[in-house]
């Protein structure tokens, strides 16, 4: 059976297809080129048209010391085609052991009805590098509503989606494991239809050493014993790539009535601290987007080597360590993934074409959190360092990847999250809260997650219902076609209105003023703020004299600074002007961080020449074991070609 993009059986495509095998077609790498299908997920083998997905049953053996999950898991899924014969599945490096589909009483051998589980044909296609494999099992066709399949399955230690901590690479004195799902790592331990536009409930029951706990983004409990069997329920559909996992020696610390932090214990109580205002974040949330959903929301901290900033779990967002900056300074990240509770989760991106509809509604809203928890001057500061960024980032993208419905085809959807869908996702709705003002704006928001609440979109949907809801409802303001030059036109469309900062003036006039001399590096913004600094630095010539960063670094201390955003920022500077002082720092950073979006800038700027490659190829193979199979592969082609090959390389 040969999937094509209308979900028929069309033999002709085979002969085109690069990944076939026994009859079975990757859309996702199928070459025809042409026109792109809207809404059509090409990064899942998934017959979505015959079967989906509505509830994962799942029964894991989480063993720390081999670093393998050992899991049955029951898929019920909804069959819409009576005649399909077929049901396929993403998996990626999975051993499938044994398929079996849930009969009652099959072979009519008994009185009574009876719930059996019969043995099914299946095979694994030949793997695809970037989607894995699919898995096909065979299944009688019939006028069944519902199918029940369980899969006997393990994975594999390089597994994409898990990192396996030992004991010495966490705060605490146990290993650790935690789950980075998105966008289509859910694949690499757990066998399923892995697309962001089918959503299932979960049950989960995980089994682990005593004295480790489990937490899943379901509801948990914090209370329950440490004894290394826990089962979780997930009463709200959520796609694959939100289900997630982390073992480890984890605390739990109340910040509020429905929210509380997770962490080794070492790191509870500085991160209860850090996030104090959560509480009134969902709050805030709640009052702009709508009703929280999704019951608690809780923080996981994980440890350093967390190859994200956040990620938005939910019910749990999982956070890195480094933005605990000891002031508060760093928890917009908190913002984001909150929230995601309502663009992300709630309204889900189709396809990770549509990624900007996840992210660039979620940096808007963010930073009406942020504005709403921490002032408009902390919101506008964000917002002009997020537009720095997407200038920097957009002079390194060819044009076809500077849109926001980006074409994936055939290649990996981790490349989709530059700042792009972010930070020109979210000028759009700036642009548009512009034109129609606020209270209309919001007025639109809060209807549009309440219109698709539990659904996901692509952004041909999004654009119909913001035809009827707002261009049509108040005509002459925007048109059609500026909405389509936003999502398919590169760079920043000459109507943005471009954020502004007043808090900025006075770090551009020291700025300039320490630059001419005038100005002694002691004197410098005594009572700035932590985005002032990152202004500041971002901002200073590519070259300095020696005794401008000594000056400099002595006043303010910023080799030794704790937060790690201002000490990225020096640490490039540091090294595009190989100030040596801070290279013993700048080595500890790279071997203690694991958060991609800190460190691959830093790699890339030490590749530039020779002495920095030295360093850089030195620190890497230290580094390497402690990172993320995502950052290691993302490091890997720039710093060290030759890890991509070896035989502890992640999948990828
Ligand atoms: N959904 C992302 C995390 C993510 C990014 C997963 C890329 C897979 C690939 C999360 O919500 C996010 O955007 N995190 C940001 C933080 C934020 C404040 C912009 C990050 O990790 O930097
Ligand atoms: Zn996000």
């Amino acid at each position: 059976m040969l999937r094509s993009r209308t979900g028929l059986c069309v033999a002709a495509l085979a002969l085109a297809c690069t990944t076939l095998t026994a009859g079975l077609c990757a859309s996702a790498a199928t070459p025809l080129g042409g026109a792109i299908e809207p809404g059509f997920d090409y990064h899942s083998f998934a017959n979505v048209d015959q079967f989906r997905m509505t509830h994962i049953e799942m029964d894991l053996q989480v063993d720390l010391d081999n670093k393998v999950i050992d899991g049955v898991v029951a898929l019920e899924l909804q069959r819409l085609d009576p005649r399909a014969t077929q049901l396929v599945l993403d998996t990626k490096g999975l051993t499938i052991n044994d398929v079996s589909q849930k009969a009652t009483d099959v072979l009519g051998a008994t009185a009574k009805s009876q719930t059996v589980w019969v043995s099914r044909p299946f095979h694994l296609e030949k793997p695809d590098p970037i989607l894995g494999s699919a898995l096909v099992i065979d299944l009688p066709p019939s006028r069944k509503a519902v199918e029940s399949v369980k899969i006997e399955y393990l994975t594999v230690p390089t597994a994409a989606a898990l990192q396996w901590l030992t004991p010495k690479q966490t705060g605490g004195h146990k290993a650790f494991l935690y789950t980075q799902s998105e966008p289509i790592g859910a694949r690499t331990w757990i066998p399923l239809q892995d697309t962001p536009q089918v959503r299932a409930t979960y049950t989960a029951t995980i089994h682990t050493d005593r004295g480790v706990r489990a937490v899943m983004s379901a509801e948990n409990d914090p209370k329950h014993k440490a004894n290394g069997d826990y089962t979780f329920v997930m009463p709200q559909a959520v796609p694959s790539y939100l289900i997630a996992l982390a073992v480890g020696d984890i605390a739990f610390k109340e910040t509020g009535p429905r929210t509380g932090v997770y962490a080794e214990k070492s790191m509870v109580g500085a991160a209860a601290k850090e996030f104090a205002d959560t509480e009134s974040m969902v709050a805030t949330g709640e009052k702009l987007f709508g009703p929280y959903r999704w019951s608690r929301y809780d923080i996981l901290v994980l440890p350093p080597s967390f190859p994200v900033g956040g990620m938005e779990n939910p019910r749990l967002s999982f956070i890195t360590p480094t933005v605990i900056a000891g002031d508060k300074s760093l928890v917009s990240v908190i913002a984001h993934e909150l929230a995601h509770s309502w663009s992300g989760n709630l309204v889900t991106n189709a396809t990770w074409r549509d990624v900007w509809l996840n992210e660039g509604f979620t940096v808007f809203l963010e930073s009406r959190i942020t504005a709403a928890v921490y002032g408009e001057q902390r919101e506008s500061m964000e917002a002009v360092l997020g537009l720095q960024a997407l200038r920097e980032n957009l002079a390194t993208l060819e044009p076809k990847d500077q849109v926001l419905a980006i074409d994936l085809r055939d290649r990996d959807p981790d490349l989709a999250f530059s700042d792009v869908p972010y930070q020109k996702g979210r000028l759009f709705l700036s642009y548009l809260q512009s034109k129609f003002g606020r209270e209309r704006f919001d007025a639109f928001l809060h209807a549009y997650f309440d219109h698709f609440a539990f659904k996901s979109i692509s952004t041909e949907q999004f654009n119909e219902y913001l035809q009827a809801n707002l261009l049509d409802r108040f005509p002459g303001i925007v048109t059609r076609d500026q909405v389509l030059n936003w999502e398919h036109a590169p760079g920043i469309p000459a109507d943005a209105v471009l954020p502004t900062s007043s808090a900025f003036g006075p770090v551009d006039e020291a700025r300039t003023a320490w630059l001419a001399g005038s100005l002694a590096a002691k004197k410098i913004g005594p009572d700035w703020v932590t985005q002032q600094w990152l202004y500041f630095l971002n901002n200073l010539p590519a070259a300095l004299e020696p005794r401008q960063l000594a000056d400099l670094d002595e006043a303010r201390g910023l080799t030794r600074s704790q937060n790690a955003e201002i000490e990225h920022s020096w640490l490039k500077i540091v090294i595009r002007n190989n100030y040596q002082p801070s290279y013993p720092r700048l080595e500890e950073y790279l071997k203690s961080i694991g958060r991609r979006k800190l460190i691959v800038p830093l790699y890339a700027e030490l590749m530039k020449t020779p002495s920095g490659t030295a360093f850089a190829k030195r620190v890497y193979a230290k580094a390497r074991p402690g990172y993320h199979p995502d950052t290691a592969a993302a490091l890997d082609p720039m710093v060290d070609p030759d890890a991509a090959n070896a035989p502890d390389t992640p999948l990828r």
